[in-house]
């Protein structure tokens, strides 16, 4: 899952170009839109209405059930997709939207994410509301992965700090937690790149949930320029592309230990420490 305490640091973005990059590896993948209030999938993948059986809204509602038959495919081979409903209606549609998710989306994400395993998806990549809206909190709690996406402000690490110490530590010691800096500067000067550093050790030592560094991601006029066209994936020979590849080796490479480790029940856990490629070297 992509989490972050605010709106706007890049959950979306990462979101999509991970999923996208897990099914070119081949790996059987779904992106799911958890973010009900501002849907953007949909246009990101550019799914037409008329393709879309089921959406996230269905699901959460009680509206439907998941199968083979109502998933709908991207044109990324190996990659799958949930969308998120357009058609809410503002005000008191939305709000009584929010207040049924509210009552039963723990147990209906558990059940998704159980009917996916059954369809023979590998990975489910979960993009999430900011902040403590319900339905993100529990998908951090059935999720494998929490990736917490911080832009360079002393709010957002603030809020980061906050979220992790307090929400993340509380839930199960059976997850994983990463945490990436995402739009930063390219020519930062030095005082504030040393300010940034100082974030991420104090994020790595004082949450108490040893969070994973996933790097620096640069602001990057390409990207933002490439939205104006709707592509919304890092170009391969991008630097951006490298260290989004090198989060995902990361990310995967941990799940597969920690599972590894659960079925032989090994008592301490180990993580593996990749290096990561920061501001895009
Ligand atoms: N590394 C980046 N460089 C440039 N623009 C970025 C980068 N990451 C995200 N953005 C832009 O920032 C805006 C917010 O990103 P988005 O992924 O929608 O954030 P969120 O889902 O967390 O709200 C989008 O316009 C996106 O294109
Ligand atoms: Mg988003």
């Amino acid at each position: 899952m992509l989490h972050s305490q605010k709106g706007g640091p890049g959950k979306t973005t990462l979101s999509c170009n991970i999923a996208h990059e897990l099914a070119k590896r081949g790996k059987k993948t779904v992106i799911i839109d958890l973010d009900v209030a501002q849907p953007t999938l949909q246009h990101i993948f550019n799914i037409p209405k008329k393709d879309i059986k089921i959406t996230i809204n269905d699901i959460l509602l009680g509206n439907g059930i998941l199968s083979e038959n109502n998933i709908s495919s991207t044109s990324v081979p190996n990659l799958s997709i949930i969308t998120a409903s357009e058609k809410i209606v503002y005000g008191e549609g939305l709000l009584s939207l929010l207040k049924s998710i509210h009552e039963h989306s723990y147990f209906i994400l558990h059940e998704m994410m159980r009917i996916l395993q059954r369809m023979s998806y590998q990975y489910v990549v979960l993009d999430c509301a900011p902040g403590y809206r319900i339905e993100s909190v529990h998908a951090a709690t059935i999720a494998d992965a929490r990736i917490f996406v911080i832009r360079p402000s002393t709010f957002s690490f603030e809020g980061a700090k906050e979220m992790l110490q307090d929400i993340y530590k509380k839930l199960s010691y059976q997850s994983l937690n990463f945490f990436v800096f995402n739009q930063i500067p390219p020519e930062l000067k030095v005082k504030s790149l040393k300010i940034l550093h100082k974030w991420k050790e104090e994020l790595e030592r004082e949450t108490g949930i040893d969070p994973i560094f996933l790097g620096f991601f640069n602001l990057s006029y390409d990207i933002i320029e490439n939205c104006i066209h709707g592509e919304y994936f890092f170009p391969r020979k991008h630097s951006l592309y490298n260290q989004l590849s090198c989060m995902v080796d990361n990310v995967t490479q941990n799940i597969d230990l920690l599972k590894t480790q659960d079925e032989i029940g090994a008592g301490s856990k180990k993580r593996i420490a990749l290096e990561t490629a920061t501001n895009g070297e």
